[in-house]
């Protein structure tokens, strides 16, 4: 069964991927998303340099092709993102005075939200906030506006989509440590003001053979206060050759990290379902970005079959 069956059927989650719409007319990469998949989320399509290059030029063409393709096959979208230190154009990294980049910053919800708060289910309204120390990130946001920018944002996400699910979404908080824990504490802080939050977001980019072994103490800081935990972003990198092929003891290494993420969602009552940051080798961002490493979905290169999709399959 598609895995989408397969975790509907387990108390109705999603199994959903990142989507790059510059595949959408690609035949090899269609069959498997139009099929595997009833979750998608914009890899790059709804990042405020692609949707709003030029302040007040709006490109939809993209998110278009990834709601339109949700509808298609009856699934569901993750938006992602507004307020991230990165992917952000330069005319709102410049700002320097707060009136003027609120301005900007709602400006461009409202848009988004505007055209689209029908078709999402829930988005990563802020991005990688944190340092692993537990610090807030440096940033235009927390550099003009301070520690509120965080609350800001939800705020105006909340006005302009009441029903949307407000998510903060990073990375290193997959385990009990500095980042989780002062994340949570941040969240506790929303919940006794009153600023809007429903889930975070763990974008579990792993690396082979070192899954935390908290992973799932470490998503009760955040279900145990009422809110939702998905898991966001999953690839699992493994060392590669000069041809971005790994051994098979680093594939079957992998695939039993694959199931054992997918089960410390099953194993949370409130997390809503599982996200893989492509499903195919040939598309994923890891080999550009961590040197020597890659393989890190479950298809490869060629589209084929690797044994993370029969463990995922299994696992559900
Ligand atoms: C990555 C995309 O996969 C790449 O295509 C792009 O060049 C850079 O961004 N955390 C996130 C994602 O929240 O938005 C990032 O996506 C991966 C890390």
């Amino acid at each position: 069964s598609p895995l989408r069956s397969l975790a509907e059927a387990n108390q109705n989650r999603y199994f959903g991927t990142a989507f790059q719409t510059f595949y959408a007319a690609d035949d090899r990469y269609t069959s498997i998303l139009d099929t595997q998949f009833d979750q998608f989320t914009p890899e790059n399509e709804m990042k405020w340099e692609v949707i709003q290059p030029q302040r007040g030029v709006f490109n939809w063409t993209g998110s278009d092709l990834v709601i339109a393709k949700a509808k298609e096959v009856g699934g569901i979208v993750r938006g992602h993102n507004f307020c991230w230190d990165q992917q952000t154009p330069s005319y709102v990294t410049n700002i320097t005075d707060p009136d003027e980049l609120k301005s900007v910053l709602k400006e461009h919800i409202d848009a988004v939200l505007g055209r689209y708060k029908d078709d999402l289910y829930a988005m990563d309204i802020i991005n990688e906030p944190l340092n692993d120390n537990g610090t807030i990130k440096a940033s235009v946001w927390y550099d003009v506006l301070g520690e509120d920018y965080l609350a800001t944002c939800l705020q105006y996400a909340r006005d302009a989509a009441p029903d949307l699910k407000l998510y903060i979404n990073d990375y290193n908080i997959e385990s009990v440590n500095n980042k989780s824990i002062a994340l949570a504490n941040i969240v506790k802080g929303f919940r006794a003001n009153g600023v809007p939050i429903d889930g975070i977001g763990f974008e579990s980019h792993f690396i082979g053979g070192s899954v935390p072994k908290d992973l799932q103490a470490s998503m009760k800081q955040f279900t145990d206060q009422g809110l939702d935990v998905a898991i966001t972003e999953l690839d699992v990198r493994v060392p590669v050759n000069n041809a971005g092929i790994a051994n098979s003891t680093w594939l079957q290494i992998q695939a039993d990290d694959y199931s054992t993420v997918v089960q410390a969602c099953l194993d949370n009552g409130n997390c809503p379902g599982v996200t893989i940051w492509e499903f195919t080798d040939a598309i994923s961002w890891i080999p550009g970005v961590f040197a020597g490493q890659g393989a890190a979905c479950p298809y490869g290169l060629e589209y084929e079959v690797k044994p993370a999709l029969g463990a995922i399959a299994s696992t559900l």
